[in-house]
């Protein structure tokens, strides 16, 4: 509840910020949220892999498991996932998009999931290495796979089926099937009860998805990304695929213009990356949308906006919230007396 707070209350009271001559950075507005201190529940006592396993993989390798003392997950999302699972201390090594929990962030480093180095993953000694379609390059992983460590290759949805199937198949290749299960109907159950309180929404606010990260990479999400999946599914318009674009696409003026949004969602560390609020408004045309007029900016932490990952139900019940305020303020109607 804290956390939705702090959440509406950027949104909310960014118009106010506007006015000001020069903002404060987005680190300084946000505060860590509660999450981050506590990490996520996970089982206790932690699930006993029934090894080994054979899988067959979204590139088509028969794969098997016999051992998951050493995990690398190749990215933040499946890190996650691991951990939330009960296996967190399995895991050896992460790519830099593995920020939460905290604790996996002190973990050594194998570069970023689509830049990875087959020296630096097989430096950790895996006994596994699980990642998703885009890990890469794929000459990279050839190696690690030729060192005799098996490497399972995982599909991504861009829907909001992503979280509960990542889970199910993470959970298979590491032996815990059960508690996949157990947690994909979790997460799932929490984002069908997002969508049943966005169904009740009546408003329809336009809401464009800007990622932006640092020297020069500004895109805007189009049709078929997850940040599409999101907006939809909070019962909004995403402007974006509404304006034609497919994919995430580079921004220009003309087609932040056409797409008119009420909101923009951008990613915490693109904003922090662009030194604040104030950077964010001086990409051309941003300024002069309803949403850059009316500060309805909406600043969500990448892995938990994008990521598709355990906390998805909850970030969509927030993000439902944030988009339709008449939800939240609506005073119950009382039931007429029945004669
Ligand atoms: C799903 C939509 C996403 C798209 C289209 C996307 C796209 C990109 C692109 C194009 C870059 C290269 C930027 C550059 O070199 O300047 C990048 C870098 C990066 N992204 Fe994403 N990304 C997405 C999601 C995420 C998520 C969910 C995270 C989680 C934290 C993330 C974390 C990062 C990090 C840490 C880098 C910098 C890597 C480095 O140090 O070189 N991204 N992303």
């Amino acid at each position: 509840m804290m956390q939705r707070m702090v959440r509406l209350g950027v949104f909310l009271l960014l118009s106010a910020f506007l006015a000001l001559p020069a903002l404060p950075t987005l680190a300084a507005q946000q505060p860590a949220t509660p999450e981050a201190e506590e990490g996520p529940a996970t089982p206790v006592p932690p699930p006993t892999p029934q090894l080994p396993v054979t899988v067959t993989d979204v590139q088509g390798n028969t794969v098997t498991v016999e051992d998951v003392s050493r995990i690398v997950p190749l990215s933040g999302d499946i890190a996650e996932i691991i951990w939330t699972l009960g296996l967190g201390a399995n895991i050896v090594g992460v790519d830099v998009s593995a920020v939460y929990p905290a604790e996996l962030q002190q973990l050594p480093k194998i570069g970023f999931e689509r830049q990875l180095s087959a020296e630096g993953i097989l430096a950790l000694n895996p006994t596994v290495v699980i990642g998703k379609e885009q890990a890469g390059p794929a000459a990279a992983l050839d190696q690690v796979r030729a060192a005799g460590v098996p490497v399972v290759i995982l599909a991504e949805p861009q829907t909001l089926d992503a979280p509960a199937e990542k889970i199910r198949a993470v959970a298979e290749a590491l032996g815990v099937a059960d508690a996949g299960e157990e947690l994909a109907n979790r997460v799932q159950s929490e984002i069908d009860a997002a969508r049943e309180l966005a169904a009740q929404a009546t408003s329809k606010p336009r809401v464009l998805f800007l990622y932006v990260r640092g020297g020069g990479t500004q895109l805007i999400g189009g049709a078929g990304t997850v940040s599409a999946a999101m907006i939809e599914g909070a019962g909004a318009i995403d402007a974006g695929s509404e304006t034609g674009l497919q994919g995430f696409v580079p921004v220009t003026a003309e087609a932040i213009a056409a797409a008119q949004p009420d909101v923009i969602i951008v990613p915490g560390s693109g904003v922090g990356s662009l030194g604040g609020m104030q950077g964010l408004l001086e990409i051309p045309g941003v300024a002069q949308t309803p949403a850059g007029e009316q500060g309805r900016i909406l600043v969500y932490d990448d892995l938990e906006f994008l990521g598709m990952t355990p906390r998805t139900g909850k970030m969509l019940q927030e993000l439902v919230e944030a988009l339709h305020p008449e939800l939240v303020d609506a005073t119950p109607v009382a039931s007429p007396e029945v004669a």
